[in-house]
């Protein structure tokens, strides 16, 4: 199958390139297929006529998206009105790339798919937006993901390891829970999804839970960095955009679906340490 990825340069994109089998992937960056544009969505479609679209482009700097709105809804909501119209008119399925900001952080248990909704962001809102949008595809997937991280890309993880490599001293926020997802425990199971055909909507993170001073501690203890890492509160680091604190996600609907492919946070963490490794190894060589 020909599969298109949007937002190629983006973290996720990479791993989907880089972790699936058996299908032709192509991620055209935002130059070749700017999400912006309504003409270039169908020009850049109907000329590749893929079987699936991913998108996995977006506006996701959460702090500016609540300056930039107008911008933040184009990208995240619009376009992927565009984006269902074209698959549509191509016969292809869409999976949009959801988050947990659609939550407002105030459950107490794992969030099923039926739960409402109440985003308390501009991304979260405009991404809701984007949901509703993809769910008017005839043939659709909606996959909600959280704390996305790679061993490239802008993440916690390379923020964590960067900044203890320099000998900062680092407050992590202990009040935030939710699951670390890597970017290629997501790109199988989505490949998973794709084979099996998956419609509706699905929550797609890695399995448990923790806080971002959790998550942290134990990319400190896999990697074997020294860190002077301590606790703070959300409240200490005000930010434009309110965060969820509590967006851990259910599960069990993926079982429902089909093959259930979520490691454990912690388990999918040890691959992404092995592919830092390495490409440390790669870039210290003479
Ligand atoms: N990161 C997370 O923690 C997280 C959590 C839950 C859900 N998600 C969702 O997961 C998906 C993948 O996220 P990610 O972590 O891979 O994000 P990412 O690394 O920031 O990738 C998003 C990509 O979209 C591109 N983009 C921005 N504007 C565009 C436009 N007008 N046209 C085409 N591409 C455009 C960005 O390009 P530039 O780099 O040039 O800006 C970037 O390469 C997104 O839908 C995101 O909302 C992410």
């Amino acid at each position: 199958m020909r599969v298109v990825v949007t937002g190629g340069s983006g973290q996720l994109a990479r791993a989907i390139r880089e972790t699936w089998t058996g299908h032709e992937v192509l991620c055209p960056p935002e130059a070749e297929l700017d999400l912006s544009s309504r003409e270039a969505i169908r020009r850049v479609l109907h000329e590749v006529n893929p079987g699936v679209v991913i998108n996995a482009g977006a506006f996701t700097q959460v702090d500016r998206c609540e300056a930039e709105e107008a911008v933040a809804t184009l990208i995240n909501g619009t376009a992927v009105a565009w984006l269902a119209e074209t698959c549509d008119d191509l016969q292809a399925k869409l999976v949009q790339i959801s988050t947990d900001y659609v939550f407002d952080g105030q459950g107490t248990r794992p969030y099923r798919e039926t739960d409402p909704v109440n985003p308390q962001s501009v991304y979260g809102r405009t991404k809701f937006l984007g949901e509703q949008a993809a769910l008017s595809a005839c043939n659709h997937l909606v996959a909600r993901t959280s704390w996305l991280y790679d061993a490239w890309g802008k993440n916690f993880f390379l923020t964590m390891v960067n900044a203890a490599r320099q000998g900062r001293a680092l407050r992590v926020v202990a009040d935030q829970r939710g699951t670390p997802t890597s970017c290629r425990a997501l790109a199988r199971q989505l490949q998973t999804a794709i084979d099996e055909d998956w419609r509706g909507l699905v929550h797609a993170t890695c399995a448990g839970e923790t806080t971002w001073h959790g998550f942290a501690a134990e990319i400190f203890r896999q990697t074997g960095i020294e860190a002077s890492l301590s606790p703070c509160t959300t409240a200490d680091y005000p930010l434009p955009a309110p965060r969820p604190a509590y967006s851990v996600m259910d599960g069990a609907h993926r079982g429902e679906l089909g093959t259930d492919r979520m490691p454990t946070w912690e388990h999918a963490l040890v691959e992404v340490v092995a592919h830092h490794r390495q490409e440390s190894l790669g870039t210290e060589r003479p």
